[in-house]
């Protein structure tokens, strides 16, 4: 697979950091590119690391038109916001159609939303006592959340729950399924 993936992020990065060496290990030729809106956060160092290039970009350049220039110059087929925070503008989903993904820690359309991202939301899942929870890995549009799913997994919860459990229960199915799901989309692609 000959492929160019941009990942955008604004801190941990560990999701960018799975995908990235999941994709090392089974296809090396894909290539990878990382954005962040944060200087110093964790992620752009696990990027680094990775000998991946590492592009810092502000709110007011993804509005102004000129991530979406720098997107089209790299010919990269893949978006992939993992843990990226600002709103993306609908003069550049309409640039991207159907070509940026996202992934969020819950059962989309529940829990979703403006403000509604970490542990803002396994508080809110287990405050409803909800009998399960999972992650969603999702198209985006202009509005947080609510772009087209392309795929669901849940977890259920325990009675004694935290949200430190769940959140780690989260985190492995993220390990486990965003790499793959990335992979699936490439591959049948056309
Ligand atoms: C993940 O929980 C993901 O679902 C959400 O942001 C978090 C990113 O975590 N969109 P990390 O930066 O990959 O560690």
């Amino acid at each position: 697979m000959n492929k160019k993936i941009a990942i955008f992020i604004s801190g941990n990065g560990s999701n960018m950091d799975n995908i990235i060496r999941y994709f090392q290990l089974h296809h090396p030729k894909v290539n990878f590119v990382v954005f962040s809106n944060k200087k110093e956060c964790k992620g752009i160092s696990k990027a680094k690391n990775l000998n991946i290039e590492t592009i810092l970009i502000s709110k007011t350049e993804l509005i102004e038109g000129k991530v979406g220039d720098k997107l089209i110059d790299l010919k990269v087929d893949l978006i992939v916001l993992a843990g990226f925070l600002l709103k993306i503008p609908e003069s550049f989903v309409r640039l991207f159609i159907n070509k940026i993904i996202n992934i969020h820690p819950s059962l989309l359309p529940k829990y979703g939303g403006k403000g509604m991202y970490g542990r803002y939301v396994h508080e809110a899942v287990i405050a409803k006592k909800e009998p399960e929870s999972g992650i969603t890995i999702h198209y985006v549009n202009e509005h947080y959340d609510e772009g087209g799913i392309i795929s669901q997994h849940t977890v259920k919860l325990e009675k004694n729950e935290t949200v430190e459990s769940l959140q780690e229960k989260i985190h492995q199915l993220e390990m486990k399924y965003f790499p793959i799901t990335i992979e699936n989309l490439l591959q049948n692609e056309h």
